[in-house]
């Protein structure tokens, strides 16, 4: 079976096309490159061992994503492709609603052009913006609260409404929490330019000695510790579950959403503290100014997803700090061996 993944050179995208290749889809990717690198299908191929189809498309160029449906027997489309900086997009909103806006409805257009209605959507834990109750499953209140997660959530609302015109369509909607940690053999990850914004990523720019330390934003929340709560999950688990979604999507109701989380939350300071633990060296942070845009408190309530898909996040914070902390001493001396 032949599926077109968007973005699938990116962070999510790349660790969903290994499993898929593993499961033996067919995978055709389409990416534009803008956040990432031709050296990613290098490093799939190095891990599946497969010829991957891969083509340079800018979502927008809607003839381009044509051609490349007229060339292959699409039967699901993942849609990862999109600017995804919460922060970017308060001082860039434009340039957000013009990319994941337009992008999300060329592709659809393109695919009832071509009928292919099966769509799985990348979408995001910022559609519900301040948590109307914790757990959040996946019926609770939805409120985004920057441009990003506003596109999501336009998004989202933009396949409801194709569905209900055409019930050929079958949708799911995965809102994906924290995603954090690499492959294995660390040969993939997030190695984002310039300073980072996601926790895990700056942890580890501190331990390598990149960055010289943490910014803990905000230490008085209203949480244990006072400072802000998130369910980090692993890639590799998230990438997982988009197989389950595959498997299932034609017996699933027309439009299904699904959290996508481990349904724990941990703290600034507890995620410090066990990475602290797994690798042995020292965090030195700072508590600062809370973040603008930030929420308390953020975790899902997978019950949904572990029972409709079967599907069940399976490693902790402790994996999760280890292959994070492999993967950046590799870049790093990646780095260092480039510099000599
Ligand atoms: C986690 C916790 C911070 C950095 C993410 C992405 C965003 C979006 C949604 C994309 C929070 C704290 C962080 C730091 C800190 N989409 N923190 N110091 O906020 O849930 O948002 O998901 O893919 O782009 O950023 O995740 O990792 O940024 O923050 O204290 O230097 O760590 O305040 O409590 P977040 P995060």
């Amino acid at each position: 079976m032949e599926v077109l993944v968007t973005g699938g050179m990116g962070y999510i995208g790349s660790h969903t096309v290994v499993e898929l290749v593993e499961a033996n889809y067919e995978v055709i990717i389409v990416d534009s490159l803008i956040n990432s690198s031709t050296d990613v299908i290098k490093r799939i191929k190095e891990i599946t061992n497969k010829e991957i189809i891969f083509y340079n498309v800018d979502l927008l160029n809607k003839e381009y994503l044509s051609h490349v449906f007229s060339q292959h027997s699409i039967e699901a489309v993942i849609h990862f492709a999109g600017h995804k900086l919460a922060e970017e997009s308060v001082s860039l909103p434009l340039k957000y609603y013009k990319n994941n806006l337009i992008s999300t409805i060329n592709l659809c257009e393109v695919m009832e052009e071509n009928s292919v209605y099966n769509f799985i959507f990348g979408s995001s834990a910022s559609v519900y913006g301040t948590p109307e109750k914790l757990p959040l499953d996946e019926s609770c209140t939805t409120e985004a609260l920057d441009p990003y997660g506003k596109t999501k959530l336009m998004s989202e609302e933009i396949l409801l409404d194709l569905s209900r015109s055409n019930p050929k369509w079958k949708i799911a909607l995965l809102r994906f929490f924290n995603p954090v940690g690499v492959h294995e053999g660390g040969l993939i990850g997030e190695n984002p330019n310039g300073i980072p914004n996601n926790l895990l990523t700056y942890i580890n720019k501190v331990a390598t000695g990149e960055l010289k330390k943490l910014k803990v934003f905000g230490g008085d929340y209203p949480t244990d510790d006072g400072t802000g709560v998130r369910d980090y999950i692993h890639v590799v688990d998230l990438a997982k579950s988009h197989l389950k979604v595959l498997e299932k999507i034609n017996h699933l109701d027309q439009v299904e959403i699904f959290n996508l989380g481990r349904g724990c939350g941990y703290s600034v300071l507890q995620v410090i503290k066990t990475f602290e633990k797994i690798t042995g060296v020292k965090i030195p942070f700072e508590i600062v100014d809370r973040r603008p845009g930030d929420v308390a408190i953020c975790y899902a309530d997978p019950e949904k997803s572990n029972k409709i898909l079967g599907w069940k996040a399976k490693k902790d914070l402790d994996e999760i700090c280890r292959d994070t902390f492999e993967w950046q001493l590799n870049i790093h001396k990646e780095k260092l061996t480039n510099k000599i």
